[in-house]
């Protein structure tokens, strides 16, 4: 049997069902999204569902497509056999092939953003979902703190803001997909972090460190008003640069009086 072509971009007609739960349903346009080196050589195809309802979720990305305004569902991401691909329908927009795959780039599985990060990009679906995991768990624990960023104009996902109390001192972890960097985004959320820590009776201290060549964190948190203590010598291990812990700067603010 012949297959179908298939490129990344193009819209194909995909029966989803049977489907099982919340997973979107029906026979309906999805997005290709897999490189074309794996459309060539494998029967699957990934795809991404697209739709007319619904809201413009940080993972939907809007598009136009034969004349209709809907969203491409990120959400809804999944592999198929190429025998649920009943017909091809065209090609999405140029500007909106580059939004998905910009969307679907960025965040944690994007070696720039991790680079001076404790943790390694995600590979699979599973590294982030056991990200998610350890978030709730500390949350529940109350060891740390951490926050997802959102975009207030369009809701989109920004980047992750942790903090982590120690008896009196608080520290900050922080970052943001590449596509947010230099707004003053972070300096906005650290600040509000630091304005609530500094608040609360019982904490004294604000601190933070980063990787030495991360000057980027650095000058961010003297923008904040930390000053800087001094270098915690192979403090930490940041595994995209070297095996061995890596000398880190130490910054802080604290109370005053
Ligand atoms: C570190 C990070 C959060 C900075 O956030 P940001 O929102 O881009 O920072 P801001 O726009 O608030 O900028 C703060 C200051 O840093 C400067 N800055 C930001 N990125 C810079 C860069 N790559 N090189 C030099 N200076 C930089 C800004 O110019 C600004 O300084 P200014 O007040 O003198 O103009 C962001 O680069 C990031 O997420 N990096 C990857 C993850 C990471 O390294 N996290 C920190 C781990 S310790």
């Amino acid at each position: 049997m012949t297959r179908a072509p298939r490129a990344r971009g193009d819209v194909h007609l995909v029966r989803l069902d049977p489907t099982l739960g919340s997973e979107i349903q029906k026979t309906r346009p999805c997005l290709v999204v897999s490189p074309d080196e794996l459309n060539e050589h494998l029967r699957t195809v990934i795809v991404a569902p697209m739709t007319t309802a619904g809201h413009a979720y940080p993972w939907r990305v809007p598009c136009r497509f034969r004349r209709r305004s809907g969203f491409v569902a990120l959400d809804q991401l999944r592999t198929v056999d190429g025998e649920r691909l009943v017909r091809r329908l065209g090609r999405l927009e140029p500007q909106n092939i580059a939004t998905v795959l910009q969307r679907l780039q960025e965040n944690a599985s994007d070696p720039a953003v991790a680079k001076y990060m404790t943790w390694t990009p995600h590979r699979t679906v599973a590294d982030t979902k056991e990200f998610l995991s350890r978030c709730e768990r500390v949350w529940i624990e109350g060891s740390a703190f951490p926050w997802s960023l959102w975009y207030k104009q369009d809701g989109a996902f920004v980047g992750l803001i942790e903090v982590r109390v120690r008896a009196s001192a608080v520290d900050l972890g922080y970052a943001l997909a590449r596509r947010w960097w230099r707004q003053r985004l972070m300096s906005e959320a650290v600040t509000a972090m630091v304005e609530w820590a500094l608040a609360q009776p019982t904490i004294y201290r604000v601190w933070a460190t980063c990787d030495v060549d991360n000057v980027a964190s650095a000058r961010l948190l003297e923008r904040v008003g930390m000053e800087r203590e001094g270098v915690l010598r192979r403090w930490l291990v940041h595994p995209n640069l070297s095996e061995a812990p890596r000398d880190c700067l130490c910054y802080s603010i604290v109370k005053a009086g």
